[in-house]
């Protein structure tokens, strides 16, 4: 166990509701996607950004925080047990060109392979990207308006960032893995920003890959189901080994391109026993759960931003 890494995933067997229904979401912001146009101060021609410099970080876990500033990034490899070495390496590619208020994050990359885990503990590592800005979290869910995500992302089997996801050579490198938006909410202020102490944890999985990664509480079925941005999301639910309660929204299909506001996927949980409205919303962060996989593979997020709203 590492200090200050994210934990997640374990299976465990919960009893399941039926599903409720599906309503659409029409609420969908966005930098890079859908032709929005800079609200958030990022240049709107991403085009013209004039690349500083790529790091590579093959660390354990280290956070990472570039300038502006907005956002911490972290190889984050948890689930590693003693005798595993680091097989992950980050690539964060930092920019000159991004403004002090952008909500832009600097592109990123992770390249790695691990073998499976035991079943207890499939996830080896979530390398990852946090949202840092203390002006807009901690924030309670009845101040809190949304959470605009505009990202696009690829996965592919080798040791390339590509801009397109080619399918067939992750069936080859074995893939099991997701995508996903990773959230912790709690009644205290300060433990809502762990990953450890907070109650409850919020995922919303943007890609999944393989027959190990299962949200928990999934072989008890979908609770609810709710769709942002043309992506079906359903509702899966029980509790990890750290007696958090884990609220996870699947994607119906693999989502690359994603602009949306997935606010209501937290403030919807309320009335099923999770977050309180007195509850803070104090983390969040995107990055891919790394299960496992027989061949190196590359997970790259060329734009994203998130960004959390208060209610004026
Ligand atoms: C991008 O660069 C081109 C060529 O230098 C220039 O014409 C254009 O105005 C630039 N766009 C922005 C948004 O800076
Ligand atoms: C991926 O594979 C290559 C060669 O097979 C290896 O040298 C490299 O260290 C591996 N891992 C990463 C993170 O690139
Ligand atoms: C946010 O963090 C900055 C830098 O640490 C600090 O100066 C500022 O007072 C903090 N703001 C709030 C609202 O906590
Ligand atoms: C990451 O950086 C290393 C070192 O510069 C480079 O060899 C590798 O190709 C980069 N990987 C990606 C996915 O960009
Ligand atoms: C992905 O697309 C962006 C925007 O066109 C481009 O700047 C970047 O170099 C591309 N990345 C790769 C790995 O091809
Ligand atoms: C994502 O793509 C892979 C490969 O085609 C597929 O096996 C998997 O089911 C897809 N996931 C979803 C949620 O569509």
């Amino acid at each position: 166990m590492i200090a200050g890494s994210l934990f997640s995933g374990v299976l465990l067997a919960f009893p399941c509701l039926v599903t409720v229904g599906i309503y659409i979401g029409l609420n969908a912001q966005s930098i890079f996607n859908s032709g929005f146009k800079g609200s958030y101060g990022v240049p709107t021609d991403l085009s013209n950004r004039t690349i500083v410099e790529t790091n590579r970080y093959c660390q354990k876990a280290f956070g990472i925080t570039p300038s502006p500033g907005q956002y911490t990034f972290n190889p984050n490899q948890w689930g590693l047990s003693a005798s595993d070495a680091s097989s992950l390496c980050m690539n964060i590619t930092t920019d000159n060109r991004v403004s002090d208020s952008s909500r832009a994050a600097s592109s990123f990359s992770a390249t790695w392979q691990y073998p499976p885990g035991p079943e207890t503990m499939p996830v080896h590592a979530f390398p990852n990207v946090k949202l840092v800005d203390n002006s807009s979290i901690p924030v309670t869910l009845s101040e809190f308006s949304g959470l605009n995500i505009d990202v696009k992302w690829s996965y592919n089997g080798g040791n390339a960032a590509s801009n397109s996801t080619d399918q067939s050579s992750l069936r080859t490198a074995g893939l099991n893995a997701n995508v996903a938006v990773d959230m912790f909410l709690a009644a205290d202020k300060t433990k809502s920003g762990s990953t450890t102490d907070a109650q409850h944890e919020v995922m919303v999985w943007l890609g999944r890959w393989g027959v190990s990664t299962q949200p928990i509480g999934y072989p008890l079925g979908s609770k609810d189901a709710f769709a942002i941005d043309g992506v079906r999301f359903d509702l899966y639910t029980g509790s990890n080994s750290f007696g958090q309660k884990v609220w996870t929204w699947v994607a119906a299909k693999n989502a690359t391109t994603f602009a949306g506001d997935v606010g209501p996927l937290i403030t919807r949980l309320s009335n099923k026993g999770g977050p309180a409205t007195s509850d803070y919303l104090g983390y969040v962060g995107f990055g891919t759960e790394a299960y496992n996989s027989a061949a190196n593979v590359t997970f790259y997020v060329p734009q994203l931003s998130l960004k959390v709203s208060k209610k004026s």
